[in-house]
């Protein structure tokens, strides 16, 4: 099986708003796939409805080739959405106990130390989670989310309001779990991230998928095309052709730089959500 995920038309109607409106898309197995969006496109609607958590207004889900609501499922993914859920009272390792025992994890403890080592935490295991900072709090959650070693990972902006060196450990736990084999379904509002980390990026606006691609794909799909050549003459933008180039060049006098403009993911993103905000 190729896609681990698959989605046909999928629409959710809230009241008077399409959350989401006739959405296809498809998640490969062993890619991380960035799911980019506006406050308010419908990324976590998506997530909820991929994992179950709410029911459609139409439209086809398979998830691991199953309907999101089969049983099976729930054992072969993990779900990260904040931080809330954790037992502020209790330990570290009692946290995990307690999501190991949901799951009905039967080497418990070797399981619980391997995610608690896989985050850097085992050290913290007798701690109260009152008492870890910030950043250990969201790596104690992401422990909890693969305590059973899930194939498949919905990460609702994983690195949301954290410091930028526990955002970069998230973000290479997320790179290692995914070597090692896990599809990543990840939100983000971070452009720069979505760049570094993801295979295939999706972009949704109002509820509506208006761009599907790798980064690069996206970022040479919206290139202006244009070439900036500087010389003792000045500056001067010119198509990116190629026959226009040497025609410029042959023209030019002494050369001092010459560079293409390539548009960044965050232009794209802004691009395409101005573009549909304006149709
Ligand atoms: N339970 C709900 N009841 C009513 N409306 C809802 C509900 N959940 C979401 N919505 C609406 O659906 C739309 C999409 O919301 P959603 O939370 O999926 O956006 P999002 O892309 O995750 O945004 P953000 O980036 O802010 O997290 C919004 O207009 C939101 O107000
Ligand atoms: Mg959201």
């Amino acid at each position: 099986m190729t896609n681990i995920i698959k989605v046909n038309q999928l629409t959710k109607i809230f009241g008077n708003t399409k959350a989401l409106d006739h959405c296809d898309l498809e998640v490969k197995k062993g890619e991380i796939f960035g799911y980019l969006g506006p406050s308010g496109a419908g990324k976590t609607t998506t997530i909820k409805l991929l994992t179950g958590q709410l029911h459609s207004d139409g439209g086809e889900i398979t998830v691991l080739g199953k309907n999101p609501f089969s049983p099976e499922i729930r054992h072969q993914i993990g779900i990260m959405s904040d931080m809330s859920g954790l037992y502020e009272k209790m330990t570290v390792y009692e946290n995990l106990d307690i999501f190991a025992d949901i799951y009905g994890i039967t080497d418990k403890k070797r399981k619980i130390e391997k995610a608690l080592a896989s985050v850097e935490l085992l050290d913290a295991g007798k701690k109260k989670v009152e008492k870890l900072s910030r950043g250990m709090k969201q790596r104690l959650v992401f422990a909890r989310t693969i305590i059973h070693s899930p194939k498949l990972l919905f990460l609702d902006e994983p690195t949301a309001n954290l410091d930028p060196a526990t955002a970069d450990e998230i973000r290479a736990l997320i790179r290692q779990l995914n070597d090692n084999g896990t599809t990543v379904f990840l939100t983000t509002h971070n452009m720069e991230e979505a760049d570094e980390l993801c295979h295939r990026i999706a972009l949704l606006n109002k509820g509506k998928i208006v761009e599907c691609g790798s980064p690069e794909e996206l970022k040479l799909k919206y290139s202006r095309k244009k070439v900036v050549i500087t010389s003792t003459d000045g500056t001067k933008e010119i198509p990116l052709d190629k026959s226009d180039i040497i025609r410029e060049l042959e023209g030019t006098a002494d050369l001092l730089m010459i560079h293409s403009e390539e548009p960044s993911l965050r232009d794209v993103f802004l691009t395409l959500t101005k573009e549909a905000y304006a149709s």
